[in-house]
């Protein structure tokens, strides 16, 4: 398995930072153990572990359901969720000494924080495991992994799959982690749908190309909702705009429309909060399937933590 590598220069810590340095085997692994998850099976496991929850950046789901997930391994939680009661905000501890010290306390680290990189720079300098909950507009590999376990629910495969990644897909770093996930599975269609200005970084089309995944950039989302098996759809990520920067999202998504043009099998995803993007409309149909998506969350961030101590599997590798 890579990324969840041993550190390089310390001792035996495994990360998870970037979804780039997880290959397909490292990938289905996890799937496996989030259905293991899933089944309850893993319940229990992380008795004797202690986890810090450091959240600098705002965070519902991914802080309650990674916490959700510590209670299910029967491991503990300390941590905070609003760093303005820390040191760090309110004294100026650098992020470093701060990992440093909790190094002290917990036997895993997960964190959250507004800076593209910071995942990467607590890793350098911990010996336990870094789980990264988002970097700036960099990357949230947790969400990417509970996205793929929610596709293959839904169609017992990814391979073959045909997504829209819809909204801001310039600073949203979900659908960055997405598109470096996909990029594992054979025969993918992706249609990234924004307004120019917003579209997918230069450096994630040229890897896709590289990799022979079939991408088309447009603005119109009519374009391709009647060709699509999921529809991802994202928020304006205003927080991160930097200077001036003034940007809208037009694309809003009904019960109507879906009714109408939408594959029957078709699933709308959304790694939530949304704002008006997904009409409530929607949240009755066949196609909501953001919720089920948030709830998955639980089951893949007990597959993420129990991975860090253990790689073999509680059940037989078939089962899954
Ligand atoms: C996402 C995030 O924080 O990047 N939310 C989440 O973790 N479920 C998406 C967002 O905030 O728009």
């Amino acid at each position: 398995m890579q990324n969840m590598l041993p550190c390089s220069n310390l001792a035996s810590a495994k990360h998870l930072i970037s979804i780039k340095n997880l290959d397909r085997q490292a990938l289905d692994h996890l799937m496996c153990l989030a259905k293991e998850a899933y089944h309850g099976k893993l319940q229990g496991s992380l008795k004797d572990k202690i986890i810090a929850s450091c959240f600098f950046e705002a965070s519902t789901r991914t802080r309650l359901s990674f916490e959700a997930a510590i209670h299910r391994l029967g491991a503990s939680v300390i941590g905070f969720s609003d760093a303005q009661s820390t040191s760090f905000a309110q004294k100026g501890e650098s992020l470093t000494d701060t990992i440093h010290m909790l190094n002290g306390y917990a036997d895993a680290i997960i964190m959250r924080h507004f800076e593209v990189g910071s995942a990467e720079r607590a890793a350098a300098v911990s010996a336990i495991p870094i789980v990264n909950a988002g970097d700036g507009a960099n990357e949230h590999p947790s969400q990417t992994l509970l996205d793929l376990f929610t596709i293959e629910q839904k169609f017992n495969k990814i391979d073959g799959i045909k997504i829209a990644m819809v909204g801001d897909l310039r600073y949203g770093r979900t659908v960055h982690s997405l598109s470096y996930a996909l990029m594992n599975y054979l025969d993918v269609t992706i249609y990234y749908v924004a307004p120019k200005a917003l579209q997918i970084p230069d450096e994630i089309l040229i890897k896709l190309k590289q990799k022979n995944v079939t991408v088309t950039c447009i603005e119109k989302l009519e374009q391709v909702l009647g060709l699509i098996d999921v529809l991802y759809m994202t928020r304006l990520q205003k927080e991160r705009f930097t200077g001036n920067e003034q940007h809208k999202l037009e694309y809003v998504i009904t019960a109507q429309m879906l009714k109408k043009q939408a594959r029957n099998k078709m699933i709308v995803m959304h790694p939530l909060p949304r704002i008006h993007e997904v009409c409530t409309s929607v949240d009755a149909t066949k196609y909501a399937w953001y919720f089920q998506q948030a709830k998955n969350g639980v089951y893949m961030r007990q597959a993420i933590l129990y991975n860090l101590f253990f790689n073999s599997f509680i059940a037989n590798h078939k089962a899954c």
